[in-house]
């Protein structure tokens, strides 16, 4: 299932219009808070999904039948550039689990970059429904890697991705490629990619708007 968020009438227009925004992007703390808002946002549709019991609760007047979240999500993040989004998620998935991976693009002299995984923390995952955090689906290479690595971990009922921007590319890649079951959840989807990978018109480099440029590795 790919959901893309802009797609009704909603805030989520106006936010990618600022998230994408070459001037707005200059004010930091709006574009991670954007993200976040974004994270909040697919939390709301995605607890659409999951399964609720009944829960009795006393209140100081009487008894009230509530519906709960039955199973808390794992809510997973690719660092560093997912912590925005991976924050907004947090926000409502407040009881979650969380599980952190490093993943960046290794680039090699002829241009070209292999995917380094480094660190890793989770929780097992065997029957979880695991939330996977990560602004840009561009390849889908980042994304595929991290999802074989943390099913390592145990085997997620299903995995909901939440992603600013998704390129069609990056959802074909991982729809061919991941062994789960899986749904995107999308700020937007654009269509194209450069030759270094980065998603046209996209919004540029979504780490180092949030945190920072950083030296090349
Ligand atoms: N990562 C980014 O930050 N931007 C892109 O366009 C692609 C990958």
């Amino acid at each position: 299932m790919i959901i893309n968020l802009s797609e009704t009438n909603s805030l989520v227009g106006d936010w990618m219009s600022e998230i994408r925004d070459a001037e707005v992007q200059t004010d930091r703390m709006r574009f991670r808070r954007n993200l976040e808002r974004l994270g909040e946002v697919a939390a709301y549709e995605i607890s659409k999904t999951l399964t609720y019991v009944d829960n009795e609760v006393q209140t100081p007047l009487g008894t009230a039948n509530c519906r709960v979240i039955r199973q808390q999500p794992i809510l997973a993040t690719i660092l560093r550039a997912g912590l925005a989004l991976h924050q907004g998620l947090v926000n409502y998935f407040d009881k979650a689990d969380h599980a952190y991976i490093s993943a960046y693009r290794k680039h090699n002299r002829d241009g070209t970059f292999e995917i380094s995984l480094e660190y890793v923390s989770c929780p097992p995952l065997d029957e979880q429904v695991l939330i996977l955090s990560d602004p840009m689906l561009a390849t889908g290479a980042s994304m595929v890697k991290t999802i074989d690595h943390l099913v390592e971990f145990g085997k997620p009922a299903h995995i909901h991705i939440v992603t600013a921007i998704a390129c069609t590319i990056g959802i074909e890649y991982v729809q061919r490629h991941a062994d789960a079951n899986i749904s995107i959840w999308a700020g937007d989807i654009d269509d194209e990619l450069t030759a270094k990978g980065y998603i046209v018109p996209g919004l540029g480099d979504a780490g180092d708007l949030a945190f920072g440029t950083k030296v090349q590795q």
